[in-house]
């Protein structure tokens, strides 16, 4: 697809927006000029993965909230102040990390007679309009474990049959046997790197047992943990 048939709406696909061969930089400026799918229209900006490009371990979220947005940062919100504490709770140093979203624009509808943004889920379509950006990501940084928080992280990287309450707190191979999801093998080749699932740390703000869910992500977190040693 060319950036022409994407803008006259003949599907949502940020490849012909991303530069081949580049680095981390790079990729992180054309990102900011995304037009791959609609929902570059109503955010502030685009949110591109941050952290360690020499990551072992890469942590995928589902798209930024509305505090990510508006600083143009992953995770600097409630939730990733939960995502930071469980990280090194199970002995990962999360200024180790790359953090990323599989989605780069904040989706939102407006509630409370138009003044506060709540966050919307993306479609599948918009899933796998943005996955260009994140398989870009991870071919480069290549870690030895990706993290996918919650259910979004986890159908654009394993496909869309992915539960994640069938799957969590396994070490699952990556890219998948079945290459569900991808073309991972085409960008990643058979390499050693594993998949781990998890919640996502919004699920634990929302529980009503957060203490039980919190748990259950730091236990998650250790089996990523301990594939690293
Ligand atoms: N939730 C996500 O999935 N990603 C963020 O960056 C913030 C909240
Ligand atoms: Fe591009 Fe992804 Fe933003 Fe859609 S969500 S415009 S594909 S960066």
């Amino acid at each position: 697809m060319t950036r022409d048939e994407v803008q006259d709406g003949e599907g949502y696909d940020a490849t012909p927006y991303v530069p081949a061969d580049a680095g981390l930089e790079a990729l992180r400026s054309a990102a900011a000029g995304c037009r791959g799918c609609p929902l570059h229209r109503n955010a502030t900006q685009t949110v591109f993965g941050e952290g360690d490009p020499s990551a072992r371990v890469v942590l995928v979220g589902e798209q930024p909230g509305d505090q990510e947005d508006r600083r143009g940062h992953p995770f600097v919100g409630p939730a990733g102040g939960v995502l930071k504490r469980a990280l090194e709770e199970a002995g990962i140093d999360p200024g180790q990390t790359y953090t990323t979203n599989a989605v780069k624009h904040f989706k939102f509808t407006f509630t409370g007679g138009g003044k506060r943004r709540i966050h919307k889920p993306p479609s599948l379509r918009e899933v796998s309009a943005c996955k260009p950006w994140l398989a870009a990501e991870l071919r480069i940084v290549r870690p030895e474990v990706i993290v996918a928080l919650g259910g979004t992280a986890g159908k654009a990287l394993l496909g869309s049959s992915f539960r994640v309450t069938k799957e969590r707190g396994a070490l699952l191979p990556f890219p998948p046997p079945d290459d569900a999801g991808g073309p991972w093998k085409e960008l990643l080749g058979d390499g050693e790197i594993h998949l781990l699932a998890t919640i996502h740390p919004s699920a634990v703000l929302r529980a009503e047992d957060r203490d039980a869910m919190y748990s259950g992500l730091v236990a998650d977190l250790r089996v990523a943990a301990d594939a690293l040693s």
